[in-house]
């Protein structure tokens, strides 16, 4: 049977590593271990300490950025090298908020490539900021997948995940989440892209793709049926022990 992957997306919460130990152990304690499951926070840099501590087996650990560089004059970054020291499995690259911010295709590419070379799973994000009618969303999409993966290669395939994440689907002032059969148009879209980066179409279906935005325990299930996903990249229903366990457990 093929695993299910539920990743929760911290973003900047909770406020203090006080209240992000007491949500993470809420989570443990709600969980069961799965062995078709696999469970992971990408909590903010302060609290990997503090999670790799607490986190047991049912949960691993995940970082939400990482740096272009390895070491040097970059105040403020943080290192692939440095998150592989702290246990970090997985680490979100290239989400909305940050393009929001100025990361561009280009710069997530390299920040793949650093994850890559320290055995991190990237989850690369991926995801038009709009449906228009002409569909130009596509090429956008199909444009994000092929520049961020550049440096990936053939050998690489089971290495990375891609999170669909569509901007207007995400966070508070989404109307309403993505469709399955939106989603499944583009995990179409995204998987023609990686056949060429990882010049096999069927190493390209396999890849494991999750959908990110106000997901939702009532159609998460059709998501995983046709909607073309392994998984989900979660924001605010992670920050919620109850919430985060039976979004699991509804699976
Ligand atoms: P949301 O966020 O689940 O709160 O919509 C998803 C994400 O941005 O990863």
């Amino acid at each position: 049977m093929s695993k299910t992957y539920i990743i929760g997306n911290w973003k900047l919460n909770p406020e203090t590593i006080k209240k992000a130990e007491s949500l993470v152990r809420g989570i443990i304690a709600k969980v069961s271990s799965s062995r078709t499951k696999e469970i992971a926070i990408a909590s903010p840099f302060p609290f990997l300490s503090m999670m790799k501590t607490v986190a047991d087996k049912k949960i691993s650990l995940g970082a939400q950025d990482v740096s272009m560089y390895d070491d040097g004059a970059h105040t403020g970054d943080v290192s692939a090298m440095m998150l592989k020291s702290m246990g970090v499995k997985y680490c979100i690259v290239g989400h909305s908020e940050r393009r929001a911010d100025g990361e561009t295709n280009e710069m997530v590419a390299i920040k793949v490539r650093k994850l890559l070379d320290e055995k991190i799973m990237p989850i690369i994000c991926v995801g038009e900021s709009d449906r228009d009618t002409a569909g130009n969303y596509r090429d956008i999409l199909a444009e994000q997948v092929r520049i961020s993966c550049a440096k990936i290669t053939p050998k690489e395939a089971d290495s990375f995940f891609i999170a669909y994440e569509p901007v207007w689907a995400i966070g508070e002032k989404a109307k309403r989440g993505a469709h399955p059969d939106e989603c499944l148009e583009a995990t179409v879209i995204i998987r023609r892209e990686l056949a060429n980066i990882v010049k096999d179409t069927k190493k390209a279906t396999n890849a494991v793709i999750l959908y990110g935005g106000s997901s939702s325990q009532e159609t998460a299930p059709e998501f995983l049926r046709v909607g073309g996903v392994q998984g989900f990249l979660l924001g605010r229903l992670s920050l919620d022990a109850k919430s985060f366990s039976s979004f699991i457990s509804s699976l």
